[in-house]
Parts: C-alpha cells; sequence; structure tokens
C-alpha cells in the first residue's frame, strides 16, 4: 500500500460505526480504495442496505481525513452492502441464507403477521434479498396480507419456487388450501409441513429469512426453534398487560432454547390499548426495543388488501414506524452477528 493510501487507511481508521461501536477499517467496511489528483475513491460495504446511516459515515468520513491527509481534498465515496452470514446456518441447512429471524409472541393476534410482513417488505425495498415463510401452517395470513391469496407455486426441477411479493420470496401451506378447508395436522406432521417450507423449496440466496409463527409457546413455535438454527426472534406485543405477561413466556422460551433475542416491538400502542408497555417489558428483560408501531386503521386495511403499508403509504405514522422498526432490527442482527462467535464476521466472507 502506498503511503498515502496508508495515511487514509489511518485515518478512516478512527471512524467508528455508530451501531457496532468499532472502528470501519478493523470491521473491514472500506474497500477498493484508489486516489485520482486530490480526490480519494473507496467503497463502504454496510452490514445491511436497509442502513439509515450513510450521511454520518459520509461526514465522518470526510472530517477524519480532509485536512488531517496531505493532498487529498475529496472524498468519492461509493455503497454496497454485506449481511454478514450466521455461522450456525453455515453448512447446516440446504438453504443459502444469512440470517433466520422468527417473529413470534405469547398471545394472538397481537399483529406478528402485520409486522413479519412490513419488516420483509421494508428490508426487500432497501434492496436485500429476502424470503417470508409462513409458520403459522394451520392458519396460514400471509397469502393475504401480501395480496397472493390465489397464487399456487410452481414446480421446477422437484423443488417449488416461492412466490414473490413486494420483492420478496414467499411460502406458505396457504398456498396449497382453500380457505374455507380446516387442516387438520398433528405434532410429526405438523414439524415436516414446516421443514419442507425451507428444504422443498429452490430459495435462491437470501440475506434474511423471516419466519411468521403462530402464537404462544406449543408445537410450532418449539419445533421451529429447535430444528433449525434461528439467528434470534423478534418479539411482538400489544402495550397492555396481558399481552406482556404473554410475551414474558415467548421470550423465557427462546432463552430457554438459546435463541438470541433480537428485541421487543410494541404493537397498536395509541389510546385504545395504552402505550409503553412493550418498552417496559424490554428494559425490564434487558433486550432491546425495535420500536413501536400506533395503532391504525391504515395498517389494517393494508393486511387485508395485501398491500404492506410501509411500501404503500411510507409517510403514515405507522408506515415510518415499520421503516425505522426494520432499520433497527438489521442493525440489531448485524450486531449479534459481529459479537457471537457464531457468526462470520464481514472481513472474511467475499
Ligand atoms: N398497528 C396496527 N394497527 C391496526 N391494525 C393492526 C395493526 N397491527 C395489526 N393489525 C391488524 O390486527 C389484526 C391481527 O394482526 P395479525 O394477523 O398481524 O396478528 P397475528 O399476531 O399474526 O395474529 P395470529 O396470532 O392470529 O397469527 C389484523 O387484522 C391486522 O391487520
Ligand atoms: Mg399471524
Amino acid at each position: 500500500m502506498s503511503d498515502i493510501n496508508q495515511q487514509i487507511m489511518a485515518a478512516l481508521s478512527t471512524v467508528i460505526e455508530p451501531e457496532l461501536h468499532r472502528d470501519i477499517v478493523s470491521l473491514n467496511m472500506v474497500r477498493d480504495l484508489n486516489i485520482q489528483g486530490n480526490t480519494a475513491h473507496f467503497t463502504i460495504v454496510l452490514t445491511t442496505p436497509a442502513c439509515p446511516l450513510k450521511n454520518v459515515f459520509l461526514e465522518r468520513c470526510n472530517a477524519a481525513v480532509i485536512g488531517h491527509v496531505q493532498g487529498i481534498e475529496k472524498l468519492e465515496i461509493s455503497w454496497d452492502a454485506q449481511v454478514p452470514t450466521d455461522r450456525k446456518i453455515h453448512g447446516r441447512l440446504d438453504v443459502p441464507m444469512r440470517s433466520l429471524i422468527a417473529v413470534a409472541s405469547g398471545k394472538g393476534g397481537v399483529g406478528k403477521s402485520t409486522v413479519s410482513t412490513n419488516l420483509a417488505a421494508a428490508l426487500a425495498e432497501a434492496g436485500a434479498k429476502v424470503g417470508l415463510i409462513d409458520g403459522d401452517i394451520l392458519n396460514p395470513n400471509i397469502p393475504a396480507m401480501t395480496g397472493l391469496g390465489y397464487g399456487r407455486p410452481t414446480v421446477e426441477n422437484g423443488k417449488m419456487l416461492p412466490l414473490e411479493a413486494y420483492g420478496i420470496k414467499i411460502m406458505s401451506t396457504g398456498f396449497f388450501t382453500s380457505p374455507d378447508k380446516p387442516m387438520i395436522l398433528r405434532g410429526p406432521m405438523l414439524h415436516s409441513a414446516i421443514r419442507q417450507l425451507f428444504t422443498d423449496v429452490n430459495w435462491g440466496d437470501l440475506d434474511y429469512m423471516i419466519v411468521d409463527l403462530p402464537p404462544g409457546t406449543g408445537d410450532a413455535p418449539l419445533s421451529l426453534a429447535q430444528s433449525f438454527p434461528l439467528t434470534g426472534a423478534v418479539i411482538v406485543t400489544q402495550p397492555q398487560d396481558v399481552a406482556v405477561s404473554d410475551a414474558l413466556r415467548s421470550i423465557a422460551m427462546f432463552e430457554t432454547l438459546n435463541v438470541p433475542i433480537i428485541g421487543v416491538v410494541e404493537n397498536m400502542a395509541g389510546d385504545f390499548f395504552g402505550e409503553g408497555g412493550g418498552e417496559k417489558l424490554a428494559q425490564e428483560r434487558s433486550v432491546p426495543f425495535l420500536g413501536r408501531i400506533p395503532l391504525n386503521a391504515e395498517v389494517r386495511k393494508g393486511g387485508d388488501y395485501g398491500h404492506p403499508i410501509v411500501v404503500t403509504d411510507p409517510t403514515n405514522p405507522a408506515g415510518v414506524a415499520f421503516q425505522s422498526m426494520a432499520q433497527t432490527v438489521a442493525a440489531r442482527i448485524s450486531m449479534l452477528m459481529l459479537q457471537s462467535p457464531d457468526f462470520i464476521p464481514l472481513s472474511i466472507i467475499g
């Protein structure tokens, strides 16, 4: 490395990634540095495309280099993103995905499917490769919420192709049944149905695989958490006490199974159910609070009509809240990856 390149890298190594709390050079986020005249060109590889901090990086890099490295008067930064790979998944599952996120709750009807859909849509819109599995085998809601109610997957080379909406690859048992017929499956079959949604589907490469779970701590969430290497669980709760106490049980289940808690989302906050219960729960359990989504009729309509509000009405307060929740989830996943020995750091993936 030439002298000036070294000086620039040294200057950039004082720039701290605000969420991961490490410098961007040791995180191997700075690539392809080259100098033309008085301008330094380089790429910053973020750990998620859903990163809201580009302006922060821009300012901090400029402050670190300009005026500190002689001869450099301008920075030209390009952006790229690589979601780090969860080492627990790597080599263990036949699905090339970098992270696997369960969305769970203690109580039913608190908004798991709504949160899963909007989280997936927000990450996909940011440019990530996203899969969404409807883990609610018996009462699948994801087809309707993504506008794929009458979709039927095709089979190619012995594997099903997921359906796509809003840039998300989606698979659900709802694609194989009609809504007026009950699905009757017992423990072992339920287990194998969940498994097939992973293994019998040609998912392609995925940055984030999201699994929308049925409520509670019964067979399905247990079987998922035991058979698949979950990167972590997002716990959804309503603000009121009964929902919060059920959410606590869900957190305890994942902790018992050694699944990291990505954090708690408080959904349907407002006059009706109150506010603050989810945040208090997160504080008490020392897990991150991922955000508060207001109770808002447009969210419900979006669910009914298959239009995730985060995409179709991003300036609606609930749309804004979902967007920010998705960014927080992505940042938290990057953080989990970089902290744990189970995760493959950015520096050794391609
Ligand atoms: N923030 C919100 N504001 C208004 N309505 C909402 C909000 N979040 C979810 N809903 C609505 O509440 C209902 C239940 O939400 P959803 O189906 O996502 O819950 P769930 O936890 O997945 O339920 P289940 O436990 O049955 O799987 C849906 O009609 C949905 O559109
Ligand atoms: Mg649901």
